[in-house]
């Protein structure tokens, strides 16, 4: 059984910071994704994540709990909270990429959204993960 989780939330840390505070945060989350046969992707775009993650419900439940209570950001908002069939990352780890204020935009409204209404806008955001983020090179 899978589990998958998908979430936007924004950064507590200035712009100019972004580079020093995430590749940390990528760096653990490939290693200990890669553990816990977790797959997904990360987006950073000017002050906002989106992050996708996917793969058995105790590791999915296990990684929410850590990242939630993260101090790195706030204002987590739940997009997608599913049982999937199948992986949509199967070949990926964590992917991140600093970006343009469209991405921004982007998650910022899906953000303001109420969580009964965010079909359209995981959907949306499965886009931008599909565009921007980086298949695992391994
Ligand atoms: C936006 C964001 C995304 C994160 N994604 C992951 C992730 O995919 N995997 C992971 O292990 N940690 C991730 N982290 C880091 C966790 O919140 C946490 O710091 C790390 O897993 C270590 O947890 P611990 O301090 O409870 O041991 C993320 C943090 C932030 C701010």
């Amino acid at each position: 059984m899978l589990a998958s989780w998908m979430y936007v939330s924004r950064a507590t840390f200035p712009a100019s910071d972004a580079n020093a505070v995430i590749e940390p945060i990528a760096r653990v989350s490939m290693r200990r994704n890669a553990d816990l046969e977790v797959t997904g992707a990360l987006i950073f775009a000017v002050q906002h994540f989106a992050q996708y993650i996917e793969g058995p419900p105790a590791a999915v439940d296990f990684l929410r709990t850590a990242i939630e209570r993260d101090g790195r950001h706030r204002s987590l908002h739940t997009v997608l909270d599913d049982r999937p069939e199948c992986r949509r990352f199967g070949g990926w780890r964590i992917a991140y990429r600093g970006l343009a204020t469209y991405v921004e935009k982007t998650i910022v409204s899906v953000q303001g959204q109420p969580t009964a209404e965010t079909g359209d806008a995981a959907a949306r955001l499965l886009r931008l993960f599909r565009e921007f983020s980086l298949p695992d090179a391994r």
